[in-house]
């Protein structure tokens, strides 16, 4: 099968092949002091010197913006909870579309704990984190659905040291998720699985 993206809607093809995605699940605070959490598999590390990712939040149906990107124009600070698999349900529900002052963070029975170098909080039942700022955000136009890339350095990073082997990051324990496409999830001991969105 050959395709041409602008022909057709190539968000099927696009997140079934370039898999397995990291997940950031993110947090981020409002104008008015609500912390938000939500996942974005649109995102990968892009340097290290300076230590650069980039996630992109897409337009909403309506054209307007998800409540991450208008924290992140308004607050200019997040932070990537390592995604891991022991919290793929708790991840997968903080997809829900909540009203803008309402947290997910509740909603999936999560705590909070506070970071180093930002204003944002970390969910702390999470084993890794990134404490970012914003360098630049890049939008794609204003229709529904448009990628805004949200670029940002990260100035602090923790994680936990069940997690490490000899000082470094083991993929053995630390076991992230990682998104594949349609329903379907992975992580490193359960293979494939799959996981609705919530309704
Ligand atoms: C695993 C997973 C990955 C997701 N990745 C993205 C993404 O990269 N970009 C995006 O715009 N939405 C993505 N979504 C959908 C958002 O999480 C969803 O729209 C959420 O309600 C946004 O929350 P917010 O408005 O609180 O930022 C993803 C959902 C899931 C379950």
């Amino acid at each position: 099968m050959e395709l041409d993206p602008r022909e057709i809607d190539p968000y099927p093809y696009l997140s079934g092949i370039v898999t397995p995605r990291p997940i950031a699940w993110i947090t981020t605070v409002s104008a008015a002091g609500v912390v938000n959490l939500a996942p974005y598999s649109f995102f990968n590390v892009f340097g290290d010197n300076p230590a650069i990712v980039v996630f992109s939040a897409n337009l909403k149906p309506d054209g307007t913006k998800k409540d991450t990107l208008l924290n992140v124009e308004s607050g200019g600070e997040f932070v990537i909870n390592a995604s891991v698999a022991r919290l793929a349900e708790a991840v997968n529900l903080t997809s829900k579309g909540l009203p803008h002052d309402e947290s997910e963070v509740p909603l999936a029975g999560l705590t909070l704990t506070p970071s180093v170098r930002v204003n944002v909080p970390r969910v702390a039942e999470s084993p890794a984190h990134l404490e970012c700022v914003v360098r630049e955000v890049k939008a794609y136009g204003t229709h529904a659905g448009a990628p805004n890339l949200v670029i940002g350095e990260v100035v602090w990073m923790q994680i936990a040291d069940a997690a490490l082997t000899d000082g470094l990051p083991d993929p053995r324990k630390l076991q992230t998720l990682g998104r594949m496409g349609g329903t379907f999830w992975c992580d490193s001991s359960r293979g494939l699985f799959e996981q609705a969105r919530p309704g």
